[in-house]
This record gives C-alpha cells, structure tokens and sequence, in this order.
C-alpha cells in the first residue's frame, strides 16, 4: 500500500521515514502523508492528457482532505482545486492557492459563499440546480462581476465499484436532470446572460469505481449534449468536466486499474465521440480526491487494552477510532493494517482492531492478520488518506489528530494535534462555573 518499506530495525517506513519514529516523536493517533506518492498520482494523470494532446484540468477533490499543507502541494503540483464550501473556499485562499484554478461545487451554496466566489474571482462556479441559476444572476448584476459556470448534470448513470445502473431519470439531490429536459432549460437560461460564461457540462457518476464502462458512457452522453445544443443554438461549450471516483486498492480484494487508465478510456471516448458528431474535442476536467490522496495516507495507532471473547475473536484496541475514521462504521469499509514495529513478523494472529469511542460498532478492522500484539505496539492502517481526516469528529470528546507529511525521509507537521484547550474553544460558561459552593 503506497510506498511503505522496512527499514533495517525491522519498521515500517512511509516517505522514507521511519514509522515508529513518528508515532515516538509526534505521538498517535497520526496521519502520515508520503507526498511523493501524491505528487506521483497528480503527474500521472497529467501527463496521460499530455500525451494525448489535449486540453484538460486535473482539480483535487480536496473534500477527501482539506489543509493548508495539501493545498499547497496541489498548487506546486499545477493541480486545480475542487471546493465544496466557504469553509474549503477560505482555506484554499489562506494556503495562497491561485484562485483562477479553484472550482466550487455543492447542492445548496448559500448567498454568502456564492458572494465569496465572485469576490475573490474563482475559476468557476458548477451550478447545481435552477434556485442557484437565479441566485447566480441576481449576485452577478448587482456586483457587475463576470463568472464562468459548469453546468451540472445527472446523466443517470450511477457506478460503484464493479457495477453501474442507468436509469432515465435519477433520484440524485444533485444536478441537472440530462434525460427529462431540465439540462437543457439550465443551459437555455443561462448561455445568454451578460455575466455568466457556460463553459460546459459535469457530472460525477460516484465513487470508488474500478470499471471504465460508466465513465465512457458518461462521457458520450454529455458530449452528445453539448453537440446537439452547438447546432441548436450555435453556441459551443468547451468543457467537458466527468468528476472523479477512480477506485483505489483498500485491500487485496480491491483490482483497480492504474489511475491513468480511467483518464485514456475517457479521452478515447470523447474524442470519438466529438469527432463523429462534428464537435470540436472540448477540454476534459476530472476531479480526482481518493485516488490522489487515499493511499499516501496511513493512520498510525498505539494498541491499548487488549480482550478476548474465548471462542469468538481477540480485540485489540487503538487510541482512535470512529473518532478518526468513520469509514469503517459508517459504509463498512474495509482496510489493511500492519504492525509498524513488527514489520515482516509472521502473521500469526487475526484480530479484530477496536476504536476507543463508546459504541460497540467502533470497530476499524474486522479481521486483521498481525504478528502476535501487545499494549504498546504501533498499528498503522494504510490507506486512510481520503474521507478519513476530513470525516474525523470530536465525538466523545476525543481531540483530533496530527497529520504529518514525509517525503525524502524528511516528516514536518501539516495540521497540529488538537489539544484539549481545542476541545472546549468554542464552548461559553452559562452561569456559575461548575463547582461547590
Ligand atoms: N467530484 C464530485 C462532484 C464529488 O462529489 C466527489 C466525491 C469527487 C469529485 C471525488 O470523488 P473521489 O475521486 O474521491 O471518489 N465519503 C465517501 C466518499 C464521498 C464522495 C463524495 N464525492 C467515502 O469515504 O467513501
């Protein structure tokens, strides 16, 4: 998973660094971030449209995780941003990202993080649904501000993993419905207005997939949209944006294709596509989160308390938890694990690898193979990258963790530890202070 090795003590190492290091130095629960391997999966899909010749973006999905840090290697990695919130908005522009590059998406933006778009002049808005048509317009006459926009549409085609269902219409509380005629009111509404410049379509047809059979058939229906919309209405979009999604290896079960793959199967399809329906080969945009960060993310853990259910299973359990990871609980998810300090041990045991949350369901790993354990290892669990740090809580009042990045065995602090002073920041006396008296 990534590119974790042993070193000569017999310890996992992530970017060249030495795990356990890590865990002794900026204690655990920990993110660790081997940055190489994310600068390796932007340059691969990047160079794939660069040997095709065509015009693209690749924008990090930075909902999978979101920091200063991140945004910054993003930026060094001429990647364009995907934003999701004024939240993921503010933090791209503290992290001096170039906002011509961020693209902001959501189903219901409000006025106040559409305002912050067109103040801070970002590269594009992809619009969700006719309430933000009108919102969009009002915002852009009363500011005199320009903004280009992506037109965002469910083309009813839904994939997870292996498999893919289309439907006429799809149930999604997302986009533009592309099959029953409101894409095409949502283009007719906006291709024309002063302000707003329609650059094209997007879709996103889910996550986690390993097949490309959806994502060519995705593309050829948007394409065909907007082919047909050029000889409606000569007016020709030059963006096709097809989202992200491209699975990652969780486990050995997972068989996904090398990230570029997905990228040469769409860039086939599209450019089959336009040249068959006489449309000039738009730009294609993709939208990568879990497949540039999912797999340089590794958690390291202390293993606690350990209990055995006779007959049943072993517990072993871990300073985090749902807390950090709600993965696992939350779709059931399955990862990978190793003991760090015990690298290259026989796996002898299976174990289940419990969280310390109060919920019986905090459990991160099912059955983990391990070397025999003990209160005091270091369990790192690989491929928490993505949706991991950005789904993390305070739940039960458990501080968030650090996140480190290493790259050519060098490890800096990207996100502070919180603190239990963290904790209750937010938090206002009401009354007398707890106490006697
Ligand atoms: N673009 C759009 C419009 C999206 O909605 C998403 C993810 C992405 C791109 C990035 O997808 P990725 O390449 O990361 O698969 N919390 C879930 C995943 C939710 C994905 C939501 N949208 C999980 O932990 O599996």
């Amino acid at each position: 998973y990534g590119t974790q090795t042993i070193d000569g003590q017999g310890h996992l190492t992530i970017g060249g660094v030495d795990s356990v290091d890590l865990a002794k130095q900026y204690g655990t629960p920990l993110f660790v971030y081997d940055i190489q391997l994310f600068r390796d999966r932007a340059w691969a899909f990047q160079q794939t449209f660069e040997d095709a010749g065509i015009g693209y973006q690749v924008a990090y999905a930075s909902k999978a995780f979101s920091s200063i840090a991140i945004y910054q290697v993003a930026s060094q990695e001429n990647l364009s941003l995907d934003v999701v919130s004024g939240g993921e908005l503010y933090t791209a522009i503290k992290a001096g990202f170039p906002k011509e590059k961020i693209h902001f998406h959501g189903n219901n933006k409000s006025l106040d993080e559409l305002r912050m778009a067109f103040d801070e002049q970002i590269g594009c808005i992809v619009v969700d649904n006719f309430h933000e048509i009108a919102q969009l317009k009002l915002l852009s006459e009363q500011l005199a501000k320009p903004m280009n926009i992506l037109l965002r549409v469910t083309p009813g085609i839904e994939a997870h993993t292996h498999d893919y269902i289309t439907t006429g219409q799809e149930d999604s509380k997302f986009g533009f419905d592309l099959n029953n005629g409101q894409a095409d009111l949502a283009f007719k509404e906006t291709y024309q207005h002063e302000y707003l410049a329609v650059l094209g379509l997007h879709c996103h047809i889910g996550s986690q997939i390993f097949d490309t059979a959806a994502f060519r058939m995705a593309a050829e229906k948007l394409v065909a949209k907007m082919a047909g919309w050029q000889e409606e209405f000569g007016y020709r979009c030059t963006v096709l944006n097809l989202g992200g999604g491209f699975g990652i290896r969780y486990t050995e079960e997972d068989q996904p294709l090398e990230p570029a793959e997905y990228v040469k199967e769409m860039i086939g399809t599209v450019k089959e596509v336009s040249v068959n329906s006489g449309f000039t080969v738009p730009e294609i945009w993709i939208e990568p989160g879990r497949s540039l960060v999912g797999d340089a993310g590794t958690t390291l853990y202390t293993v606690g308390s350990m209990k055995e259910v006779p007959n049943v299973r072993k517990y072993i359990a871990v300073d985090g938890g749902m807390s950090d990871n709600i993965r696992p609980a939350l779709y059931g998810a399955a990862y990978s694990s190793a003991i760090a300090n015990k690298a290259g041990h026989a796996l002898t045991e299976t174990y289940t690898v419990a969280g310390k949350c109060c919920e019986s369901g905090d459990k991160l790993i099912e059955r983990a193979e391990l070397p025999q354990a003990e209160s005091g290892d270091i369990l790192a669990v690989f491929c928490t990258g993505a949706y991991g740090y950005s789904m993390a809580s305070n739940y039960n009042r458990l501080a968030r963790p650090a996140v480190v990045f290493a790259e050519n065995g060098e490890h800096q602090l990207a996100v502070r530890r919180e603190t239990h002073e963290d904790i209750v920041r937010l938090d206002l006396d009401y009354g007398i202070k707890a106490g006697h008296e």
